[in-house]
């Protein structure tokens, strides 16, 4: 493999991860991060994200010396044969995709790049954005490519090394293979293919995913209303090679910082361009749903009376938005919190990824250092994100603090039958004690 000179403007997961990996397969690679204090951090490789394997990868790149930090994009781009942009593009006014730190970067390089560089795009943008780079950066001898991430949080270096696909899109074809080679180590299947359509890919993988969540959240009430199991019910279906069984697991809706986040971008860009697209409005709409129909059954299990939950106190079990992450961005957890303090709950939540409670958390809910804490004096405990561990909690020592023998498992994670020695009454999404038993 061709060892090439990388630059990595951003070192959030996506660039971070990219930068760190990049340099373990052969690259040299240099990350910029208009944030200093995060840019000194990682030079004594110190990672603040949760991600399995990333420090370490930073810890080898740094010692190897094919992996550096600094602060100033420009200086990172000037001797870059490819320059990766990896910016946020949080969800702006009115659910479109917030362009500026893409467009801000693209500004400030213009002028350091090297002649003939290639510049790709990470960040997932609307159809169109690719070529908009372009035309901003206004150097016709820089080639501009979209090249999506598809990792996920918590699993983002096995991902980026064992990828499922590398999708490159590029108008020129020699830029687009300049930038498949980079990932030739990985033994990927490479689609090779235009700009529009690598941007659109990122957008449909992401929807899809949702789709089938929503999907998989609905049928969980459907499999309710007939005393079905939802789990027999998607490993049924799953066997199917054309439908799959991963992704279908019921759970109290989905979030993070992609999946809302880029659903609603491509409802924008639906609308903008006209096209109907009914599936997408349902998928987001039956997540909403969701969420209030378990609110619902919070409530009809724990209020006193009037469909208020004043003066009930909840043990919440999680908050990050998976396990596995210290990610609260658009966690369902949160929603579902808001939902029941809207109601009138007193919430105190406990999450093994969260040592303090986050200033903007504060009026929301109490942060405890255990699940006990949190189920001390509780009337119901609620199963919200699924760390293994909560399976494995002292039960009998939460019933007795608890003061009603209730668990609702919106991740239908735990042992029902532990909770039934435990004289807990279990409630599951989709699945009844009998059955989950
Ligand atoms: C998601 C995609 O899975 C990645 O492929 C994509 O690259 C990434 O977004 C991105 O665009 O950057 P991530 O945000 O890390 O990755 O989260 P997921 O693992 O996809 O989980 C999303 C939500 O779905 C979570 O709230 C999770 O708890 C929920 N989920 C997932 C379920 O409720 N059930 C399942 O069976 C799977």
């Amino acid at each position: 493999m061709r060892e090439r000179r990388v630059a990595v403007i951003g070192t959030g997961y996506v660039g971070l991860t990219t930068g760190a990996c990049l340099a373990a397969v052969g690259h040299r690679v240099v990350c910029a991060d208009a944030d200093h204090r995060k840019v000194e951090r990682l030079g004594r490789a110190e990672v603040d994200i949760l991600e399995p394997g990333l420090p370490e990868l930073v810890r080898d790149g740094l010692d190897s010396g094919r992996l550096t930090f600094v602060g100033d994009s420009r200086a990172a781009v000037g001797e870059a044969d490819v320059v990766f942009l990896c910016l946020p593009t949080p969800m702006g006014v009115g659910g479109a995709a917030d362009l500026a730190a893409v467009e801000a970067v693209a500004d400030e390089v213009r002028s350091a790049l090297r002649r003939s560089a290639v510049v790709v795009n990470k960040s997932t943008v609307p159809v169109g954005t690719t070529e908009r780079v372009a035309a901003l950066l206004g150097r016709p001898d820089i080639a501009v490519v979209s090249n999506p991430e598809f990792l996920r949080e918590g699993h983002a270096v096995q991902d980026f090394l064992h990828p499922d696909r590398v999708v490159v899109g590029a108008a020129d074809q020699e830029a687009g293979q300049r930038v498949a080679e980079l990932y030739a180590e990985l033994d990927a299947p490479v689609v090779l293919t235009d700009p529009a359509s690598a941007e659109l890919t990122k957008y449909a993988a992401n929807f899809f995913l949702a789709m089938k969540l929503s999907f998989a959240n609905n049928l969980a009430t459907l499999c309710e209303r007939f005393d079905a199991d939802i789990h027999d019910v998607v490993t049924g279906i799953g066997h199917d090679p054309r439908i799959g069984r991963a992704f279908l697991d019921p759970g109290p809706g989905w979030g993070g910082s992609c999946l809302p986040k880029d659903t609603h971008a491509l409802l924008t860009v639906c609308e903008e361009s006209g096209v109907d697209f009914p599936l997408l409005r349902a998928t987001i709409d039956t997540n909403v749903e969701h969420q209030r129909r378990l609110v619902e059954r919070v409530v009809a299990g724990c209020s006193p009376g009037n469909g208020s939950l004043r003066g009930v106190r909840l043990a919440l079990l999680g908050l990050t938005f998976k396990a596995g992450t210290s990610d609260l961005r658009d966690s369902p957890a949160l929603a579902i919190a808001r939902l029941l303090k809207e109601r009138g709950a007193d919430l105190y939540a406990y999450d093994p990824a969260l040592s303090e409670s986050p200033p903007d958390l504060s009026d929301l809910l109490t942060i405890t250092d255990s699940p006990e804490r949190a189920a001390d004096g509780a009337r119901a405990c609620v199963v919200l994100t699924e760390w293994p561990h909560f399976r494995e909690l002292d039960w009998e020592a939460m019933a007795g603090l608890l003061e009603a023998p209730v668990v609702y498992d919106f991740r239908n994670l735990l042992d029902p039958l532990r909770l039934d020695r435990a004289a807990l009454s279990w409630e599951g999404i989709g699945r009844s004690y009998a059955m989950a038993g």
